[in-house]
């Protein structure tokens, strides 16, 4: 699993674990649920209800809602400003907020071939 925090001369304390699509992450106490996912390089929080593109982590601040995601069962939680708990519960939003695992798994399908027919292999402009 990447890690993408500072690892030198930070003392985090003890790690525990938040789930996130039915994945478990590590979250520090005092994290955000946004940083976590970001130190796991996870960008997409929600797909849009009409045009099913994706939305992350952009002003980090409760401004942009594009961080919004189902968070123990309570869609539309700016994840920005919520911070991670142990065995909290995390789902990618779509459209208003019902979490679908097979709407999302559909949409992970088609952002794979848009990868593959339409973006040089480094990018990641399906994944913003
Ligand atoms: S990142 Fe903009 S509201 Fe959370």
């Amino acid at each position: 699993m990447i890690n993408r925090r500072i690892k030198k001369e930070v003392n985090r304390g003890k790690p525990f674990e938040i789930d996130v699509d039915r994945e478990r992450i590590l979250a520090y106490k005092g994290e955000t649920i946004a940083a976590a996912l970001l130190a796991v390089n996870k960008r997409t929080c929600r797909w849009t209800n009409k045009m099913k593109q994706p939305r992350g982590i952009y002003c980090g601040m409760g401004v942009c809602m594009g961080c919004a995601m189902v968070v123990n069962g309570r869609p539309h939680t700016l994840v920005c400003q919520t911070m991670a708990t142990p065995h909290c519960k995390v789902q990618t939003q779509i459209g208003s907020g019902k979490p679908s695992y097979s709407a999302l798994w559909a949409i992970r399908r088609v952002t794979a071939a848009c990868k593959i027919r339409d973006y040089p292999k480094d990018s990641d402009a399906c994944a913003r």
